[in-house]
């Protein structure tokens, strides 16, 4: 049996990184990757976490409401704390913004080797924790602007979603897999729990142009835009052409199988939520950056998510986002 025999057939997040670095930017100094690290490594304590969910007390409520005026769950706040500590080690993270945090924690504002600046909604889907239905965490990398004064934090911040470096998602479920983009392509990954590492195991996905499914939470119906309700009323047609409903309640899994399958997820504006449920800057920023990487699109109803100037942190956004055939056919019906 030769050498190479013997020689592991995967390559792990890193190796990945590294790989496509040395193809594509051979000046690259590697800092990404070890920024990445860090997200992986919080997302295997967390899968670590939500597989033993049940044996030990992190179900539940905390009793607190967050600055989404949401009920907080243990778990929201293990896996925030779990990804602010294993990014607190990152010496090129600058500043890290959470869903679960009202204001961005500065960790080396003037730094100027801190260029990094990660936003995140560590647990998506916290609904669906104590009744053991998939959940997910999404991240979101940007870079410091030049020029921005001293405590102008914002600045740094607030940027349309095209300037990020990085974005992905890591959805825990039958297995825990990861999903980034860089910017040149959709790469995804399984957990090994055997080895504690993210295997390879699918280059440059490509979401299908068409699909059979729409997502949405149809109980709110009589609160969408006239426009989406007739989608709706047209959806469930012969005319057109025998689609299902999906709707798992997190964002990270209704996405993950749209990606993987085609067809369409929509968080309209309601009248309670004139702006949509979903947040800008962790939620669809980064989803959006992997839709379109992958051949997909996102919009608003009115124009491209990752055109989107932000105004607040926490800001929320409608989101209609999926194979692009299927984006183009809603966006027909929703009229302002
Ligand atoms: P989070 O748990 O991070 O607050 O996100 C929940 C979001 C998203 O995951 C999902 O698509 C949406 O809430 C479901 O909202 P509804 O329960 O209103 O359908
Ligand atoms: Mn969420
Ligand atoms: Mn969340």
């Amino acid at each position: 049996m030769g050498a190479n025999d013997l020689t592991p057939k995967f390559r792990t997040v890193q190796q990945h990184i590294l790989d496509r670095q040395r193809q594509h930017h051979p000046t690259a100094t590697g800092e990404f990757s070890w920024l990445l690290s860090g997200i992986t490594l919080a997302t295997k304590i967390i899968a670590d976490h939500v597989r033993r969910a049940g044996l030990v007390d992190i179900l539940g409520a905390t009793g607190e409401t967050n600055v989404q005026d949401e009920e907080v769950q243990k778990l929201d706040i293990i896996a925030n704390e779990t990804i602010a500590a294993c990014l607190g080690y990152r010496d090129n993270v600058g500043i890290m913004v959470s869903e679960e945090d009202d204001e961005p924690r500065i960790l080396k504002e003037l730094d100027s080797l801190a260029r990094y600046i990660v936003l995140f909604d560590p647990l998506d889907g916290s609904s669906n924790i104590d009744v053991n239905v998939s959940i997910g965490t999404i991240f979101s990398i940007m870079q410091r602007r030049e020029n921005v004064a001293a405590g102008k934090v914002m600045d740094h911040i607030l940027q349309p979603g095209y300037k990020q470096v990085a974005a992905g998602y890591v959805i825990y479920s039958s297995s825990t897999v990861m999903a980034y983009t860089t910017g040149e392509g959709v790469h995804m990954f399984t957990l090994d729990p055997s080895i504690g590492a993210f295997r390879l195991n699918r280059e440059n996905v490509r979401m299908p142009k068409r699909g059979k499914t729409y997502s949405i939470n149809e109980a709110y119906r009589s609160r969408f835009p006239a426009g989406v309700q007739d989608y709706l009323d047209w959806v469930k047609t012969e005319d057109a052409g025998g689609y299902g409903l999906r709707y798992i309640g997190s964002l990270v899994a209704d996405f993950h199988r749209t990606l993987l399958k085609g067809g369409v997820f929509l968080y309209p504006p309601t009248n309670k939520s004139p702006k949509g449920k979903l947040r800008l800057l962790y939620e669809a920023n980064p989803l959006a950056f992997i839709a379109e990487q992958a051949g997909g699109m996102a919009t608003d109803g009115q124009q491209r998510i990752l055109d989107k100037a932000p105004t607040a942190l926490h800001e929320r956004t409608p989101l209609l986002i999926g194979s692009e055939e299927e984006v183009k056919q809603v966006a027909e019906f929703w009229q302002p």
